[in-house]
């Protein structure tokens, strides 16, 4: 049986690798009110987005054919393709629309991974798992 000491420990552990680990991305300044910079953690393209004031991070490539969306057309909390125009939530990464004339379907309907951004300063940092 475990110590109290060890098991706390042991716990805290847990907590800390299902939390992830925030990384700096970029300064605030790189990303004004309705723009998107793509940046590269650890390899991953990460588009982060700069609704109002509110940062938010979602996969860069599009799940249709990789389409940059950073690069894509933001309309209110919605980001469009710049390659065959599905569209995303960029809060919640749902798709909302399919690639122009195409039905909705695996893997665009999945939609693409978003990752909790914070301040820290004058820089962003995203959560990666
Ligand atoms: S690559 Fe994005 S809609 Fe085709």
């Amino acid at each position: 049986m475990p110590r109290p000491g060890r098991l706390r420990e042991s716990r805290l552990k847990k907590i800390d690798s299902a939390m992830g680990k925030y990384i700096r991305v970029c300064s605030v300044d790189e990303v004004p009110p309705g723009k998107a910079k793509m940046v590269r953690v650890e390899g991953r393209p990460i588009a982060i987005f700069n609704l109002n004031g509110d940062f938010y991070a979602t996969d860069d490539n599009c799940p249709h054919e990789g389409g940059p969306l950073s690069e894509g057309f933001i309309e209110g909390e919605n980001v469009t393709c710049p390659w065959h125009g599905a569209t995303f939530h960029i809060v919640n990464g749902k798709t909302l629309e399919p690639p122009a004339g195409e039905k909705m379907g695996p893997p665009v309907d999945q939609g693409v991974a978003c990752y909790p951004v914070r301040i820290a300063g004058e820089e962003l940092e995203i959560e990666i798992s």
